[in-house]
């Protein structure tokens, strides 16, 4: 493990350590470069704004990635590029990525508002944080009103919203469960399973105590030096250090859909209950594993336990619920309850830093006040999650978890059940969609589950370094030193 002294985190994005939680107000730009020279002039200014990682901002924040197309649009060369990782080169929406991700039918990535197929391109994303609407209004302002002349077009403009309570829009309190990174805790938590660090920062040692794949530069391309050397001693330099890759997928999610389906299944007065089982928590956050008959305060921001000795046949939580499948702890074969079954589940963990849009169901984002009145919209509402994660290994993590884990019918022993939140609803043609509660004497089956979310845009995006970012916007080299010469 490195140590916590190793490691420079003013190198490093502050999206990795914080989801800048006390800055509210939080907006994603997504920008298409169109020349690249006034481009990078404009990139190289914001970077120079970037909040860092050893810096825990009040105000404001902003960070910035850039996709594949925003790389090969900065004129990044060839055999820089080719070191970046396949999925983020071939991005989300290839036929093989659309199968594994199950955007497909109303998620199909034609239908997308952005990323897809049909709409432009987006290079740039510029995560824009702030305390309040004025500050975030003025935060927008100053980045955006040289894009012009900066050639630099704005695709789309994603807002958020902060709902009461840290809930999602189903009405339940989301981002409890994160992978503990001990060298980003000043405490020690013994209670904790620690997930090493390259799981989510290249240039680390990774669950497998190996690098991951990362781009690394030959010395003669970085004159300046702007590059660490390669941790692992070879004489290359890392671009990859202290970056990491960052997926943001729109998820629109129908609120009212959802509440009807779990109402009519359950009657009204155990709607709350079978929603609960279908997330894993109750509303308030409290996980159903450690108090499965009903809500009980105290409990709502836990994230210490296992399920193999306390639930190991999905008594308590079912089997088959989101947070089950997304992260299954201890759960899974073939040493369920060991620290094998832990390490493996470990090798598929995601830094979450997503956050909702469009304006709450209920102003409270109480399932029960949602309850009371479901039909108190007319017309449909868009609304959803801004889902973000970090990941050192986008194959591995974020794309295994939503195919092998979310959208798998056979997770765990099921059969025809995807993740009721996430999960697609058809498989090689397949309706996939029934929802198991583990129960005694018999079990009981939910069937004919629609689906609550849809997708509406996504993408892959790298989250350099500071250094990483000043190497690119400086590219490519070589071909400005050639422009120089022939002026000379
Ligand atoms: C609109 C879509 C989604 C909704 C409404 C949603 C909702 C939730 C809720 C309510 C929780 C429980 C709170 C917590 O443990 O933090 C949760 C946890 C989680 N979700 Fe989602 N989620 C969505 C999409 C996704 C996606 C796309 C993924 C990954 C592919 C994902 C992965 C996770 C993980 C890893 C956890 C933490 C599980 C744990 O550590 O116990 N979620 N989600």
């Amino acid at each position: 493990m490195a140590t916590a002294g190793d490691i420079d985190f003013s190198d490093i994005q502050g999206l990795v350590v914080r989801g800048y939680g006390g800055l509210p107000e939080a907006c994603y730009l997504l920008l298409r470069i169109r020349e690249r020279e006034p481009a990078r002039v404009w990139l190289q200014a914001r970077l120079a704004e970037l909040s860092y990682a050893d810096n825990r901002p009040r105000q404001q924040a902003l960070n910035l990635a850039l996709s594949y197309h925003g790389l090969v649009a900065l004129g990044i060369e060839e055999e820089i590029l080719v070191g970046f990782a396949d999925p983020f080169r071939s991005g989300m929406t290839t036929p093989h990525k659309r199968r594994l991700l199950g955007d497909e039918g109303g998620s199909a990535p034609e239908r997308w508002q952005w990323g897809g197929p049909d709409s432009p391109p987006v290079d740039i994303l510029l995560l824009c944080f702030a305390d309040g609407r004025t500050r975030l209004a003025k935060l927008l302002a100053s980045v955006t009103d040289d894009l012009d002349s900066h050639g630099l077009t704005e695709v789309a403009r994603l807002d958020t919203q902060s709902l009461p309570d840290f809930r999602e829009h189903f009405g339940f309190r989301d981002s409890i469960g994160q992978p503990y990174v001990a060298e980003f805790d000043r405490q020690t938590r013994a209670d904790r399973h620690p997930v090493p660090l390259g799981e989510f920062l290249l240039g680390y040692p990774n669950g497998y105590q190996r690098y991951t794949q990362r781009p690394l530069v030959e010395a003669g391309l970085d004159p300046q030096a702007l590059l660490a050397t390669d941790p692992q001693g070879s004489p290359l330099r890392d671009l990859g250090l202290n970056g990491s890759y960052l997926v943001l997928r729109q998820l629109a999610q129908d609120v009212p859909g959802f509440w009807r389906f779990v109402r009519d299944q359950a009657g009204a007065g155990s709607a709350v209950a079978l929603a609960a089982r279908m997330v894993g928590r109750w509303p308030s956050g409290t996980a159903l594993v450690q108090s499965p008959d009903g809500d009980v305060p105290g409990l709502e921001d836990k994230d210490n336990f296992a399920y193999h000795a306390s639930d190991s046949e999905g008594l308590k939580c079912p089997l088959g619920a989101h947070i089950r499948r997304t992260h299954p702890r201890d759960s899974l074969a073939p040493e369920p309850g060991s620290d094998k079954s832990i390490a493996f589940s470990n090798r598929h963990r995601l830094l979450r830093r997503g956050r909702a849009y469009g304006p709450p169901f209920d102003p409270s984002a109480d399932p029960v006040r949602y309850l009371a009145d479901l039909d108190r919209e007319p017309e449909p509402v868009e609304r959803g999650l801004h889902f973000i994660c970090l990941n050192a290994n986008i194959g591995r993590q974020f794309e295994f978890v939503q195919h092998t884990w979310a959208s798998n019918p056979n997770f765990n022993g099921l059969y025809r059940d995807p993740d009721p939140l996430i999960g697609a609803r058809t498989a090689h043609g397949q309706r996939q969609d029934q929802f198991t509660i583990q129960q005694r004497p018999l079990r009981r089956q939910v069937r004919g589950m629609p689906a609550f979310v849809t997708t509406r845009g996504g993408g892959y995006f790298f989250l350099p370094s500071r250094r990483g970012g000043q190497f690119l916007a400086q590219r490519p080299v070589r071909q400005r030193i050639a422009n120089k010469r022939a002026a000379d």
